[in-house]
């Protein structure tokens, strides 16, 4: 047990340090009423969130319930297509994704059980699966990054569609590469259609939009007078405000009107409909979504809660004042179609 609680301390240490690698997924549920009588349990996880930031969360469960977890962490998609792979014969208990999109895909092969009420009823209909086959456990809002030395938030445009304007030549950066930045697109397919959506990454190249590795860079190339605007998930821009102060320049803004620009996504998880172990796999979810957890999602990566009573993070519009786009979670599905379009339009 001492060593548990020194390596939960660690772990927890690690998380801190690691505060910002949000991208990872979100799962863990907590038994709404203890063990379940599921004390020698092992379940086996599928994890496309950090181990730095989830592990703290993974053994806080175990100490709780009892029942051990066996985690495989790696990429959300590449986690996903792994599980489609293994089909039925999947090792794996629970998946949980770092967008909608992975869950989306399991859901349509068929792979994700049914959750029960536990499981789902704390979470908003638009931020889980219509199936009730999936959860969201934080959310994640897709924002223009900008450096407010250098624009009000009226100089800022009502939609990402107009950044191919003029007046953003050589002054936006994004992240290509990002599966966050890749589920936009793939929420801009499903609401404007291939063509534009491919016409709009066009555009954006040829004018000048420069591409970093990862959102912090993005965010960080704005702080430091190299970009004056970005897209990137809110939170990145919350955690180095943390650190920095009042003074930090970097500002957000959030498109309005249901622009695409504002999709909310969320991290979130499933049970494998393989699982021989259906009541503790979705305990695991249900325990995420728990008020500590949720609060330890806020305060460790500023994401915005999904459930309970949590405060979302100080300095963000609360998350049912973003106007979202008309588009169900569960059809930004087809990342392999957005790659194609992404390499297609030149842009990668
Ligand atoms: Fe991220």
């Amino acid at each position: 047990m001492k060593r548990l609680t020194r390596s939960l301390a660690l772990s927890a240490a690690a998380a801190l340090s690691f505060g910002l690698a949000a991208c990872g997924d979100d799962d863990e549920s907590s038994p709404a009423s203890g063990t379940t009588g599921s004390e020698a349990a092992e379940l086996t996880v599928y994890s496309g969130r950090d181990e730095e930031l989830v592990a703290p969360l993974f053994e806080r469960f175990e100490t709780e319930t009892g029942t051990k977890l066996s985690v495989r962490y790696g990429d959300t998609a590449e986690l996903a297509a792994t599980i489609r792979e293994e089909g039925e014969n999947s090792p794996a208990d629970v998946f949980f994704g770092q967008d909608a999109g992975a869950l989306g895909a399991l859901d349509k092969d068929g792979l994700l059980a049914k959750l029960p009420a536990a499981a789902l009823d704390p979470v908003a209909q638009e931020f889980r699966s219509a199936n009730d086959t999936w959860v969201g456990t934080s959310g994640r809002a897709r924002v223009l990054a900008y450096d407010s030395r250098e624009l009000k938030e009226a100089d800022l445009p009502a939609s990402v569609l107009d950044l191919t304007g003029p007046e953003w030549k050589g002054k936006i950066g994004w992240a290509p590469t990002n599966a966050s930045f890749q589920a936009f697109v793939t929420a801009l397919r499903k609401v404007e259609g291939d063509d534009v959506a491919e016409q709009w990454l066009k555009d954006m190249d040829a004018n000048g939009a420069k591409a970093y590795e990862k959102n912090g860079l993005v965010r960080d190339a704005i702080a430091n007078g190299e970009i004056q605007a970005g897209l990137i998930n809110h939170y990145y821009v919350l955690d180095a405000a943390s650190s920095e102060g009042d003074d930090y320049p970097v500002k957000l803004h959030f498109f309005p009107g249901g622009d695409t620009g504002a999709l909310v996504n969320v991290a979130g998880g499933g049970v494998l409909k393989s699982s021989e172990q259906q009541e503790a796999a979705a305990s695991l979810l249900t325990f995420l979504l728990a008020d500590e957890q949720q609060k330890f999602f806020v305060d460790e990566t500023f994401e915005y809660p999904l459930a309970g009573d949590t405060a979302a993070p100080a300095g963000i519009p609360a998350i049912d004042s973003i106007e979202q786009p008309d588009v169900d979670l569960a059809d930004l599905d087809d990342l392999a179609g957005t790659l194609e379009l992404i390499e297609k339009s030149g842009v990668l």
